[in-house]
């Protein structure tokens, strides 16, 4: 049985919940077969898949596709697919395309800031996770958010705002630790963090960079688990040595 947002709501304050962004089905076949509750396809796939600068690039074609891919594999995580930029800026178009990533596979969406539309596809019956600090796809630059008062004040609004317009869970990106501490305490969903300290409800990473698969910009919130990219580059060079010494296929890689 697959994980429900109800099953999320009631992990906070008994056990911290781990995320991370999937992409793609054997990584989701590895990751649900790990247990990790909830896979996020991000638009972060704009920059760990596609290689772009920025998230604002990814369509719903791509998130469609990657979405479908990652729900073919998953028996028990909870499938969360992130609203492109663009594809939530009224009320019907934010119900269509969230309508469309369910109908592909997603148990949840969610979209960047925007409490007023989130309560809209809330209220169409739609599980929304929410999402405030860094705002990837309308930032003018990336970095720490809520860092002044005023703006704290703001996340502080907006994360109580998503709180009653009915989400089941709120990402926080890139926010002081304090703040993350605060907001964790004053709403009664679970917060899930990324570069938000350690007293949120959770943590996400991107898969990517977790697993040292991306070689562009790391922020100072990242944990390295693995090299694979350097596992990668091995595995390759030593492929390509015994293509040309003639080790490679040996009798038993044969068809008879
Ligand atoms: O797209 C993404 O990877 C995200 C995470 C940063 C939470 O939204």
């Amino acid at each position: 049985m697959s994980i429900s947002p109800d099953d999320i709501r009631k992990m906070k304050g008994s056990r911290p919940i781990a995320m991370l962004t999937c992409y793609d089905y054997s990584m989701a076949r590895a990751m649900d077969s790990a247990g990790i509750p909830l896979l996020l396809v991000g638009d972060s796939l704009g920059n760990v898949i596609l290689g772009f600068d920025r998230t604002r690039n990814v369509t719903m074609q791509d998130m469609l596709r990657h979405t479908a891919a990652v729900a073919r594999a998953v028996e028990n995580a909870m499938v969360v697919a992130d609203l492109p930029s663009g594809s939530y800026e009224s009320k019907q178009q934010a119900i269509e395309n969230s309508q469309k990533l369910l109908d592909v596979g997603a148990a949840a969406v969610k979209p960047e800031g925007k409490p007023e539309i989130a309560a809209e596809i809330c209220k169409a019956g739609i599980d929304v996770m929410g999402h405030l600090g860094l705002l990837p796809q309308t930032a003018e630059k990336l970095g720490v958010k809520g860092k002044d008062t005023a703006e704290a004040k703001q996340i502080m609004g907006d994360a109580i705002a998503l709180e009653k317009a009915g989400c089941f869970s709120l990402v926080l990106e890139c926010v002081p630790e304090q703040l993350g501490k605060e907001i964790t305490a004053a709403i009664g969903i679970p917060t899930i963090g990324i570069g938000a300290g350690r007293h949120c409800d959770g943590q996400v990473l991107v898969s990517y960079d977790m697993l040292g698969l991306f070689q562009g910009f790391q922020p100072r919130f990242v944990k390295r688990y693995a090299n694979l990219s350097e596992e990668i580059e091995n595995a390759c060079r030593k492929f390509k040595e015994e293509v040309e010494k003639g080790v490679f296929p040996g009798e038993q890689h044969c068809s008879k």
